[in-house]
């Protein structure tokens, strides 16, 4: 990320960018700083760029030709205009959007940002007109210039820029992730002040700490800030996923959306039976394999149990790097008619269980930073939805196709190796496999691999050589991750 600044007093940005993590970074160049000082740019030898304000009044304004020529400078060695579009320039004024967490995360998504600092009463409007993309405040008061809101605007965006934290830190300074503030801390002594650090973080169970943290969360962000904890939506990803590709997949999805997901396995034959309701103010995450360019065929269907409630939904049809064709599609139309909006959807791209090529090593680094942008295109609809309510999304795919005929593929019992431990038998996603002989029904097995995976005595083989050859002599071209 490249900042660049303009402004009459480049020492102010100089120095606090410099300092501490944001200076770490720009030595580790993850983040580049130029300041630029408008002064250079007037075009009087005084070298004054402000002037008496038209129609009267206090205070001097800034006259448009320095800035406008300080801004060339910058744009005329920008990336956007190397590509023929114009850079992104904020203004940082009081009567700009509000800054806030998604904002950072959004404006972390360039490659460059120029900032434009201004001083007394403000600067000439026509130049604002020519060259601002996006107006932004800091707060709802006034400072003598803009310099500090650059300040304030670089650091919190810097943060999500890659490499700029590392791991330990990220995980320290996630509050306001989920419209929540963060836990207390403690550190040592273990008592201060005839003060003891709570018992449940001295004892190392991570689920009872990980709970016990949200709880408080929660609690302090009810007593200290109830306007955001009404902003608060909680994340829940419901997935099938036999061979776990497609649960990989969602899951870091949900590391964008959440620090809280909640996890519905629907993989699991009694969670596919149980009615599942979701508030209004809740985000669902449904994610599922696609077989023969479909949904699973289910005997009671799949996420045909969750119920919403205008509930905001986000697709994720998971897929070996053939097609998704009409899994999309399909998933809208039941989500739509049990009570959710459809509010985004992805197709990614994740190892293809009958074959060791299609889909290897995905999702990679460049999907992650799909997903990132994804994650943060979502927020910044559910942001939006709260002046215009949720905006349905469009998917490709027919969302009722017929069902297609799938060649199944062989399946081989090494009866001699089996141990008896009934584990396919429990993890099998459809009953197929009888617990008294082990046998496969083939009328009810929908070749999903579960048990070769999940049994650890090799007893159970699948020939799928004819159906990857195919396979990899059509489709062996990595697929890019599409989003809606
Ligand atoms: C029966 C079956 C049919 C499949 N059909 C397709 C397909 O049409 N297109 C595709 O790209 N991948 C297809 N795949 C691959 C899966 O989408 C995916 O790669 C993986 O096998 C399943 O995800 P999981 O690990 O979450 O179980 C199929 C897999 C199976 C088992
Ligand atoms: S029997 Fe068929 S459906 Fe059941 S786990 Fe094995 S492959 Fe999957
Ligand atoms: S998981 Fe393997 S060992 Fe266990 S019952 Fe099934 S086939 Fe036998």
């Amino acid at each position: 990320m490249n900042f660049h600044v303009l402004t009459l007093f480049p020492q102010m940005i100089e120095q606090t960018v410099n300092t501490s993590i944001t200076g770490r970074a720009v030595k580790n160049e993850k983040i580049s700083l130029q300041t630029v000082n408008i002064r250079d740019f007037a075009d009087n030898k005084h070298m004054r760029v402000d002037d008496y304000p038209y129609g009267g009044g206090a205070g001097m304004v800034m006259q448009p030709e320095p800035v406008y020529r300080a801004y060339e400078s910058v744009k005329s060695h920008s990336l956007a205009a190397a590509q023929g579009k114009r850079p992104r320039c904020i203004y940082l004024t009081p009567q700009g959007k509000v800054f806030n967490q998604t904002m950072a995360e959004e404006f972390a998504l360039e490659e460059e940002l120029i900032f434009l600092c201004g001083h007394y009463e403000g600067i000439d409007e026509r130049v604002l007109e020519e060259i601002v993309t996006d107006y932004v405040s800091i707060g709802d008061y006034v400072l003598t210039g803009g310099e500090l809101a650059a300040c304030v605007m670089i650091d919190a965006i810097s943060r999500f820029v890659p490499g700029v934290l590392n791991n330990e830190e990220s995980s320290q300074f996630e509050s306001m992730q989920d419209n929540l503030l963060e836990y207390p801390h403690y550190t040592r002594p273990e008592i201060w002040h005839e003060k003891q650090v709570p018992q449940v973080l001295l004892k190392g169970d991570h689920d009872k700490i990980q709970s016990w943290r949200l709880e408080q969360s929660m609690k302090r962000t009810r007593e200290r800030r109830p306007d955001l904890l009404a902003q608060n939506r909680p994340v829940t990803v419901a997935y099938f996923s036999p061979t776990e590709g497609t649960r990989k997949a969602a899951e870091l999805l949900a590391m964008g959306l959440t620090q809280n997901p909640r996890y519905l396995d629907l993989t699991r034959r009694k969670f596919r039976k149980q009615i599942r309701r979701f508030q209004e103010q809740e985000l669902l995450v449904a994610a599922a394999p696609v077989y023969g360019g479909q949904l699973p065929r289910l005997e009671e269907g799949l996420f045909t149990n969750l119920r919403g409630n205008h509930t905001p939904c986000v697709l994720m049809a998971a897929y070996g790097n053939r097609h998704y064709d009409d899994t999309l599609a399909q998933m809208k139309e039941i989500l739509t008619s049990r009570g959710f909006v459809c509010i985004g959807a992805i197709a990614p791209i994740i190892p293809h269980i009958y074959s060791e090529k299609l889909g290897a090593g995905r999702p990679n680094e460049q999907d992650r930073e799909v997903f990132r942008r994804f994650s943060v295109l979502i927020k910044r609809r559910i942001q939006d939805a709260e002046d215009k309510g949720f905006v349905e999304v469009s998917v490709p795919g027919n969302p009722k196709p017929e069902p297609k005929a799938m060649k199944p593929v062989e399946k081989h019992f090494i009866r001699e190796s089996c141990t008896n431990c009934q584990a396919c038998v429990q993890k099998c996603p459809v009953n197929a496999i009888s617990r008294e002989t082990l046998e496969i029904s083939p009328e009810k097995c929908m070749s999903c691999m579960r048990c070769v995976k999940v049994c650890k005595a090799n007893a159970r083989e699948f020939d799928a050589s004819q159906v990857r050859q195919y396979l990899e002599s059509n489709y062996s071209v990595p697929r890019e991750i599409e989003y809606f």
